[in-house]
């Protein structure tokens, strides 16, 4: 299948996780692929894999997000689609009571800046190629509360998903489409991290999910395949979730 032919796809937090998939997946649909990571060695292994390009970034300092596109530029000629993966959820992220500022501002540095550094600074290439097909990862968390708080994780991701609503308005008449893909809880480090740490957390979680489990990585990124795709060219400005039905559930199936 070519369903991403000709274009060029930059991927933050490509190194590992749902990136690495992503990066994985966009390279068999023929787009040409940059693989961003803060772990270059991650990076790396997973661009020789897919035969990308293996760039190192940092998406919360803005000189490291400019060398990252500067360098996709250069090597593939122009960009046509922001994939804003990275992010992070660490253990020190837990209730208001008890998150310090200094973990709260980690967190929004990555999440939140993270994607407004990647958003202002990748478009314009978009807008230079007359358009293209920005992806901002976004979470169920956006969109129902928890009481298993992560209080800076969870409004980093409802500000992702405003940000990405704005953007899509405002650049929808220069081609640009801006989508929030907010995928429910997924199989990956990020995720088993938390749960492994709790006897009973994964239990506790999935009696709120219809499916009665885990999304699989590939599950959120052939969500993410479509909306790089033209065959998305009507999607816009969307609260793109793949969630399994956890957000429209009161009552589960038992
Ligand atoms: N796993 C889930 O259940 C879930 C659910 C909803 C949303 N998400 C979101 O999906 C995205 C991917 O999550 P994942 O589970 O694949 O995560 P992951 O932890 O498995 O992978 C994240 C990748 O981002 C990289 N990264 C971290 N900080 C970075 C930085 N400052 N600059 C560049 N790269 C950086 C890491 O090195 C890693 O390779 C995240 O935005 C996450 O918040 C995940």
């Amino acid at each position: 299948m070519n369903r991403l032919e000709g274009k060029v796809c930059v991927i933050t937090g490509a190194g590992g996780g749902m990136g690495a998939d992503a990066a994985e997946l966009f390279s068999e649909e023929g787009a040409q692929v940059v693989v961003a990571d803060v772990d270059l060695g991650a990076a790396s292994t997973v661009a020789d894999a897919v035969g990308g390009l293996a760039v190192q970034v940092n998406v919360a300092e803005e000189s490291s997000v400019q060398a990252m596109y500067a360098a996709a530029k250069e090597r593939f000629g122009g960009i046509d689609v922001l994939y804003n993966n990275a992010g992070i959820s660490p253990a020190d992220d837990d209730s208001i009571l008890d998150t310090s500022l200094e973990a709260w501002e980690r967190v929004q540095a990555v999440n939140t800046r993270g994607v407004y550094l990647c958003c202002k600074h990748g478009i314009p290439y978009l807008l230079e190629r007359g358009g293209g097909s920005v992806i901002n990862v976004a979470s169920f968390v956006a969109i129902v509360g928890a009481a298993t708080s992560q209080i800076s994780y969870t409004a980093s991701k409802g500000a992702v998903l405003s940000m990405s609503r704005e953007l899509g308005v405002q650049f929808a008449r220069q081609g640009v489409r801006v989508n929030a893909l907010c995928p429910g809880p997924v199989e990956t480090p990020l995720l088993l991290r938390i749960w492994s740490e709790t006897p009973g957390a994964a239990e506790r979680r999935l009696v709120h999910v219809p499916m009665g489990r885990m999304a699989k990585p590939r599950e959120i990124v052939n969500a993410a395949l479509f909306l790089a795709s033209d065959e998305s060219s009507y999607v816009n400005a969307s609260t793109f979730l793949v969630d399994g039905g956890l957000t429209a559930a009161y009552v589960t199936p038992e």
